[in-house]
């Protein structure tokens, strides 16, 4: 969705139009609106420099408007955020709420009613400094993973029966239909191909034990290669094994494709080798639809108000949202500056170790776009 603004009169005319957005904004939980307030700085920058002209509008979703008005989400959120090219979220998650409510009610539902099927999550290591591995380098930690992001464990299908007897039954099933797994299997392929660096799509999963949810993905994954992507190379991982590889052989990866779960535990496990939770950014793709970017650490409660936190994911999931909305150079600038700050200034990714408060990070990043 772009819509041109009308040029001041007197412009010339060589300099228009302007592409222009209005984001929608989420800062939500905990040290949430002090990231994405570092975002919003730098996207600014990049902004001016790009000429690009970016709005802002923002929702107070979140644990402290629950708590005050008993309400997650209002019904007429999802309409509303369905008008925007694209949202920016900061975190979700309140030490005052019981874990489960706003995750489920806030983030796990845009994602479902938005339709964002896909979970994009880039591991890169911006410098070896960062890096936990023995001997890894930013030339051995290149990778994205490509999340499932509405299905399996995560629809909530389930319940509980004979609660608090010795009897009691608790089910959570992993749900997976042929639509849903082949056009995420379709992105991955797509994304494996425009990317076209090692052409290798990985898929991860556990066909040893989940032999029915496995059998379907297994299956979609080499009909849909063999028939539309010859091109790209086939591998498949079991989810364990890929846990290992990550750790000792991450340059083997090029993408890998992944179910809801296990994306979300081997995206933690690549954070940690680009540096951890503090760069870490992904977003949440609706690819024909409204996409949300959001950095994948939580909301980090403890730090909240004390400008110590790292924003470098938050800044990292604004370059990704101006790369979706088609802002390819503005995106670059970002992801250029973070890599300088990062190697260049940066002392520790994390929280009151970086040498600099969030908001001086973001000052530094903003300086080089
Ligand atoms: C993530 C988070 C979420 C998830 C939680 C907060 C529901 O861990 O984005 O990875 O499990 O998807
Ligand atoms: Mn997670």
């Amino acid at each position: 969705m772009r819509a041109f603004v009308a040029p001041p009169s007197g412009t010339p005319r060589s300099r228009i139009p302007m592409n222009s957005y209005n984001i929608a904004v989420i800062g939500g939980d905990g040290t949430g609106p002090e990231v994405v307030r570092e975002a919003i700085k730098v996207l600014d920058a990049a902004a001016r420099k790009f000429s690009i002209r970016l709005d802002y509008t923002h929702f107070d979703f979140g644990g402290d408007r629950y708590l005050r008005t008993q309400e997650v989400l209002p019904d007429s959120a999802v309409a509303e955020l369905r008008q925007f090219p694209a949202i920016l979220l900061g975190a979700i998650g309140h030490p005052g709420v019981k874990p489960g409510i706003l995750e489920k009610g806030i983030l796990l539902r845009l994602r479902f009613e938005l339709e964002q099927y896909i979970n994009l999550r880039p591991v890169k290591l911006y410098d070896q400094r960062f890096c936990p591995l023995k001997d890894k380098g930013p030339e051995h930690i290149d990778y994205v993973v490509v999340r499932e992001n509405t299905g399996g464990l995560y629809t909530g299908i389930g319940g509980i029966s004979m609660k608090g007897t010795p009897d009691e039954v608790a089910i959570q099933s992993m749900v997976y239909n042929r639509k849903q797994v082949e056009r995420c299997l379709r992105y991955a392929f797509e994304y494996t191909k425009k990317r076209n660096k090692k052409n290798t799509l990985a898929l991860c999963g556990k066909t040893n034990v989940l032999t029915h949810v496995f059998d379907l993905w297994e299956r979609a994954f080499h009909e849909v290669g063999e028939k539309d992507y010859k091109n790209i190379k086939r591998e498949y991982y079991h989810v364990d094994a890929t846990c290992m590889w990550m750790v000792k052989n991450p340059e083997w990866f090029d993408v890998i494709v992944t179910e809801n779960m296990f994306g979300d535990i081997i995206t933690d496990l690549g954070a940690i080798t680009q540096g951890g939770m503090g760069i870490a950014a992904g977003g949440n793709i609706n690819p024909e639809g409204v996409s949300m970017f959001e950095p994948i650490g939580g909301s980090a409660p403890k730090y909240t108000g004390k400008n110590v936190i790292n924003p470098l994911a938050s800044i990292a999931a604004g370059a990704m949202m101006l790369d979706h909305l088609g802002e390819t150079k503005a995106s670059l600038a970002i992801e250029n500056a973070i890599m300088d700050v990062t190697a260049n200034k940066i002392k520790d990714m994390g929280a009151g170790r970086m040498g600099y408060s969030t908001t001086e990070v973001g000052d530094l990043v903003a300086e080089r776009v």
